[in-house]
């Protein structure tokens, strides 16, 4: 295992980490949970992500558990947690000041730690000025319970105005940004976010490198029945892969598997690969519903050799999806 520096900061995340969306506390409970944790840790991760809307508080709840029973030094390993959907009420959502903190002191409990390494503003909330979600998000900082915060899926624009409004204010701007990246998600990361990466040092824990499993080439002939899509509440992701453009993907994953093989690795490896290969990934969040997906996924490491240059090239010709650069003026 690698360790990356967070964007510019002096924080250094393993180059893979787990995360517990759809996970912790629906597929995996008590000790399957421990175990994955254990195996990673062992492994060498030492960032764990969470969000208080994933399983609605019982993810963090299950983490917080097996973090107990584990009982690592704090100062060993990183957690995180993500604001913006926390319940049904007008008080429990976005990212107003009262939220923010609300959310924090309900993550900080259900994980049973005292204070988050990471913490993500989920999404954009339009509702809330920008100066009141850096100044809550200073102020968490300023009272020693999250060390690093930043945001999720926000637009580079927004991401500037925020680094903006904190820089006016000369308090904690945002340092981290998680996206969606994969091979078939390449636009915030590859294009959106270039010019962020010097100007605000800006690092990223870049989510689904495998597109929630499609990577792994266990959807190329239908769907498992033991996969996420089959999963109550997941049927959206059912209704992507039944659509013409997630036909094409499954092409396209037909294509890398052969080249894959030709290489001497399975598909899903070349497909975190080509992740860590991107420099301004700071950590590639792996997500597993069993101890034997994450050992797996982990010995991709063995293979970095094989991603020579001209296996990129040939990456980049069947995905065919680079995005435009930004305009520069
Ligand atoms: N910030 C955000 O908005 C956001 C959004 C999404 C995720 N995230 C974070 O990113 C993390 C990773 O996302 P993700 O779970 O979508 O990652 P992923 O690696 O693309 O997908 C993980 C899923 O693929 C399947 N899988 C993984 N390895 C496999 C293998 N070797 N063989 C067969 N199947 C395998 C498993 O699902 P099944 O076994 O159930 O099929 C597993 O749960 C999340 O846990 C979360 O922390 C953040």
């Amino acid at each position: 295992m690698e360790y990356r520096r967070l964007g510019k900061s002096g924080l250094k995340l393993s180059e893979l980490s787990l995360g517990s969306w759809v996970t912790f506390g629906n597929q995996v409970d008590g000790k399957d949970a421990l175990d994955l944790m254990a195996l990673a840790y062992d492994a060498g991760i030492n960032f764990f992500d969470n969000a208080e809307i994933y399983e609605q508080g019982r993810s963090e709840v299950v983490m917080g558990e097996a973090l107990r029973k584990l009982g690592w030094s704090r100062d060993t390993y990183l957690l995180s947690s993500k604001v913006f959907r926390g319940g049904e009420k007008p008080t429990q959502n976005g990212l107003s000041r009262k939220h923010v903190f609300d959310a924090c002191h309900a993550a900080l409990r259900r994980l049973q730690v005292d204070y988050l390494d990471l913490y993500f503003c989920h999404r954009p909330d339009v509702d809330t000025p920008i100066e009141e979600t850096v100044r809550a998000m200073h102020d968490l900082v300023a009272q020693g319970k999250v060390m690093y915060w930043g945001t999720s899926e926000w637009s580079a624009q927004q991401l500037t105005e925020a680094w903006a409004v904190a820089k006016e204010l000369r308090i904690t701007p945002p340092q981290m940004e998680q996206p969606q990246y994969n091979l078939f998600e390449r636009q915030k990361v590859e294009a959106d976010y270039a010019p962020l990466y010097d100007l605000m040092g800006l690092g990223t824990t870049i989510w689904s490198p495998l597109k929630g499993g499609v990577l792994t080439g266990k959807y190329n002939d239908g769907i498992p029945a033991d996969s996420r899509m089959t999963l109550p509440g997941y049927e959206w992701l059912k209704a992507q892969w039944d659509s013409e453009e997630g036909r094409r993907q499954i092409d396209k994953v037909r294509a890398l598997s052969a080249l894959a093989d030709e290489v001497g690795m399975p598909v899903h490896h070349l497909a975190i690969l080509w992740c860590l290969a991107n420099p301004r990934v700071s950590s590639v969040l792996l997500g597993a519903s069993r101890p034997a997906q994450l050992a797996d996924n982990l010995k991709a490491l063995e293979s970095r050799d094989k991603l020579t240059p001209e296996v990129i090239a040939r990456i980049e010709a069947i995905v065919d999806n680079a995005p435009a650069p930004p305009p520069r003026y």
